[in-house]
């Protein structure tokens, strides 16, 4: 048994319910608070000094000057393994360039599958580990990591061992997901429809025996692959025993619903949005999650994450870390300024990164800091919780267990 602390705040996030708008007074914070720790769980929170008092023979972790502690965080929605790099396109969209001219003068997902296909395993795993260790900075330790930039069998199971690979040498929790249904790529020669039978005939039955994912992924959009092609698709993957996520209405409306009707764990982005479909994705589990690095990365809305929490819904937060849409990475930075543009509560805020994103994963054992859980948790040297969202990203993770192990 460990004792960690003393800490200024113990922000547990407890007793908080799964969906829905929270105001900041449901916050559960114990001042000069503890976190008792046996076999990686966590057994109890509460005063430091009781908890000291209270248990014998108990090995403690003083924690130095003032910090704060949260629930460490999760990332739902990462691309996070891909090759080279499409700074080009951020800047021709930025001069104006439209998608199609960013597509033609070769640039956009097609680009980055090229240079994934062409990177060698060991440059793709390190530059994945790179980017997994820069979000276990952040205080990120569970993260889920999507294929997509292979679109054939061999390069979408290239990514999917990688991404399993990656797991055997860090701490924190990977998710892989399988987006082979990210785009039709431009050498199967093929219709939509064929190509996503070629996923369901080809590459899941490949990726379940070497269990690679259990989750799969597809793109509706005008520009990927169309509502009534999806659900069909997605409906089979269930079949075959699948968990679903869908990114959805991201420039245009409808997917979400579709997300809802098969029953997906999420549906992402949202940026499109209608208000009908607002309240059917409250009146559902599928969780609502917010991507706001990608509205930065494009200059486009924000998901309306307001309008969301306000129906019911359960709204999750997530980088959406790609080298196209969402470059940054910084899922705290991102999060802070999808609150000031959608006035979301820190409570909400805190929420949708931790216990509603892990749920997004099926991950119902960590995100609050209460008896029997993961104990993940992240650590800042401030006296004020709110100083974490408020700074934007500028005050930095301090310490980041997993397991009740220091990790960083
Ligand atoms: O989530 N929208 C589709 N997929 C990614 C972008 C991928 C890319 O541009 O490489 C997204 O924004
Ligand atoms: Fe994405």
């Amino acid at each position: 048994m460990k004792l960690f602390g003393p800490f200024r705040q113990v922000v547990t996030l407890a007793n908080l319910p799964l969906r829905g708008k929270l105001s900041d007074a449901q916050l559960e914070i114990i001042v000069d608070g503890g976190i008792l720790i046996q076999n990686g769980k966590i057994l109890q929170t509460g005063n430091f000094e009781t908890l000291k008092t209270e248990n014998q023979n108990i090995e403690i972790e003083n924690i130095e000057g003032d910090q704060i502690v949260l629930p460490a965080f999760v990332d739902s929605h990462t691309h996070i393994c891909f090759g080279g790099n499409r700074a080009n396109d951020f800047a021709m969209r930025n001069a104006g360039k439209t998608y199609l001219e960013i597509a033609e003068s070769g640039g956009g997902i097609w680009s980055s599958v090229q240079h994934t296909r062409k990177a060698s395993e060991d440059e793709l795993l390190k530059t994945l580990l790179e980017r997994i260790d820069f979000l276990i900075s952040l205080g990120i330790t569970t993260i889920e990591v999507k294929s997509g930039y292979g679109l054939d069998v061999e390069n979408e199971l290239k990514m999917l061992r990688i991404i399993k690979k990656a797991q055997e040498h860090t701490k924190a929790t990977l998710v892989p997901t399988c987006l082979s249904a990210h785009l039709k790529p431009r050498d199967f020669e093929g219709t939509n429809e064929e190509y996503l039978n070629y996923i369901l005939t080809e590459i899941l039955p490949k990726v379940k025996e070497e269990n690679l994912a259990k989750r799969v992924d597809i793109f509706i959009e005008k520009s990927a692959f169309q509502p009534v092609e999806s659900k069909e698709f997605l409906l089979k993957t269930k079949d075959l025993g699948f968990e679903i996520t869908v990114h959805a209405d991201q420039f245009t409306p409808g997917s979400s619903r579709i997300a809802v009707e098969v029953g997906a764990k999420s549906a992402d982005h949202l940026e499109a949005t209608i208000d009908e479909d607002i309240e059917f994705l409250a009146n559902s589990n599928t969780v609502a999650t917010a991507l706001p690095g990608a509205s930065l990365g494009l200059g486009e809305k924000f998901t309306p994450a307001r309008k969301l929490l306000d129906a019911g819904a359960i709204v999750a937060i997530a980088s959406d870390w790609n080298p196209g849409s969402a470059p940054m990475g910084n899922l705290i930075t991102q999060a802070s300024i999808l609150a000031t543009f959608e006035k979301l509560t820190t409570a909400e805020v805190l929420s949708g990164m931790t216990f509603r994103s892990a749920f997004a994963l099926g991950l119902e054992d960590r995100g609050i800091l209460k008896e029997g859980l993961k104990a993940d948790f992240v650590t800042f040297k401030t006296d004020n919780f709110q100083n974490v969202l408020y700074s934007q990203g500028s005050l930095k993770a301090e310490n980041v267990f997993i397991d009740g192990e220091k990790i960083q």
